[in-house]
């Protein structure tokens, strides 16, 4: 028989978490990896413990998929932890042998939060609280934590961190009114507070994947991976593109090899404008913008004689042509021009020898490989042929809901256009470089074949 395994808390901000059972509303983490779905769920367990039968509890997720992960989580913990214990797939439900009863749910909106007023619950969770738009379906079911067996120290518990929609109103309500581990007193007669938790308080992640605080590093955006890695909730207001320095990537242009490839990128638009760039890539992968055409105002026909200038006449290329252009989706939208007549703004410039690539419009990844290009110092604009990228760049400000994206209602055509290039010609170089094995391939098979076993335990025990 397999020892039944029971679960900890580590030493540090686990432990104070379980020890604050006193705290009205609790919000734990505000990092990436410090054992927070571990914390919820441990404290439920403590619930369990002290409340017995009369502890009902339930705690939320945003989706479905994310749910999932607790509860494959909850598995591992509670079997070992209360043999007896059962978990209803059909109702989510967790049933404990001393009569305590865990709801794991998803609920998205406000709306949704409606369905469990008139419930009462003596613990209510809400983890990647961050996740959700805004506080209002945590208020809403504040009025839930209540029970008729005078249980103690009923609680509302939240996890998340930094970014996120829910990012600047779960900051005013925690972060900001006092420093961490102090109480605040709230309004309502309601005490909360804030116990920070960083991916170094969880030894046992770092133990089992020593490469975590690697992969962090790699999301490209710098203020982002502070954000994350060291819990700065300030790290992520203003400026999106942090590391944009014009001085830094303003370069005199230069003839550009004839046997550098040549790409062009475009981000579409009549009314607003059409922002069309050439580039180039040099042997070790560092990106040029040459020049770009930038313009309102025009028809797919007058923008292609536009491009088709700028491409042929430009002196630093010899007038050659792109082999790609990367185009934002839309522009492959067909429109009925006639009754007989489907056109879309590509197949004016395909007539007008222009034809473009769909390009990869996966926003935040985009984003990443743009940031991951500026930190490393791979990308230049040619002075003076850039200015409108060079321009809007530095103070495109950040998504309100989505903290790893950019505001959308800003003049931020250059940046998407900037963004498809980047996507498709840009290779993003790993942070660590594998280090050199000095044994034959052989002897590195069975190498591997040694740690087969270890590794397959790591993952069974994530
Ligand atoms: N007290 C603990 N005992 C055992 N493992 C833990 C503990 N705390 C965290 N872990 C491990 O760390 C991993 C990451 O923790 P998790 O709670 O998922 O972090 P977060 O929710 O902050 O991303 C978990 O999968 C778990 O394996
Ligand atoms: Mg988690």
């Amino acid at each position: 028989m397999i020892a039944p395994t029971v679960w900890k808390p580590q030493p540090g901000p686990q432990e104070k978490a379980i020890r604050a059972s006193f705290v009205d509303e609790l919000f734990y983490g505000g990092a990436r990896g410090g054992g927070k779905t571990d914390t919820l769920l441990g404290l439920w367990a403590a619930h369990v413990v002290e409340c017995g039968q009369h502890a009902r509890g339930i705690i939320f997720r945003r989706t479905y998929p994310e749910l999932d992960e607790i509860i494959e989580r909850s598995r591992q913990m509670y079997n070992g932890m209360f043999p007896g214990a059962e978990y209803k797939v059909g109702s989510h439900t967790w049933h404990f042998p001393n009569g305590a009863m865990l709801r794991l749910r998803h609920i998205e909106t406000e709306l949704d939060a409606d369905h469990y007023q008139g419930h009462s619950y003596s613990l209510i969770g809400w983890d990647e609280i961050t996740s959700w738009n805004d506080l209002k379906p945590y208020h809403r079911l504040k009025a839930c934590l209540r029970s008729a067996h005078d249980v103690p120290n009923k609680q509302i518990i939240s996890t998340g961190n930094p970014g996120g929609p829910g990012h600047n109103e779960v900051k005013a309500y925690f972060i900001d009114p006092a420093p961490e581990g102090e109480l605040i007193e709230g309004k309502d007669g309601m005490n909360r507070m804030f116990i920070r938790s960083l991916v170094t308080d969880n030894k046992i992640l770092l133990q089992n994947d020593p490469g975590y605080i690697n992969r962090l590093k790699n999301v490209g955006d710098e203020n982002l991976v502070r954000a994350w890695l060291a819990g700065d909730w300030d790290a992520i207001v203003g400026a999106f593109f942090g590391n944009w320095k014009n001085e830094q990537i303003g370069v005199p242009s230069f003839e550009i090899p004839s046997h550098w490839p040549l790409f062009g990128a475009l981000d579409y638009g009549e009314s607003a404008p059409s922002s069309f760039g050439l580039y180039s890539v040099d042997h070790e992968g560092a990106v040029f913008r040459i020049a770009e055409y930038y313009r309102a105002n025009c028809t797919a026909s007058q923008h292609a004689d536009n491009i088709n200038e700028l491409i042929e006449s430009n002196p630093f290329t010899g007038g050659r042509r792109p082999t790609a252009i990367y185009a934002d989706p839309s522009i492959f939208v067909k429109r009925r021009l006639t009754d007989v007549m489907n056109h879309s703004a590509a197949d004016i410039f395909a007539e007008a020898g222009l034809w473009l690539t769909r390009a990869n419009n996966d926003r935040v990844n985009g984003w990443r490989v743009v940031n991951d290009a500026l930190i490393k110092d791979r990308l230049f604009c040619f002075s003076g042929w850039n200015d409108n990228l060079m321009r809007t760049m530095p103070s495109l400000p950040r998504s309100k809901g989505n903290m790893e994206d950019l505001d959308t209602h800003a003049e931020d055509h250059a940046a998407d256009e900037l963004r498809y290039a980047m996507m498709h010609v840009y290779k993003p170089h790993r942070v660590t470089e594998p280090e050199p094995y000095e044994g034959t391939g052989q002897q590195m098979i069975d190498e591997r074949l040694t740690t087969v076993g270890k590794r397959q335990g790591r993952y069974a025990a994530a």
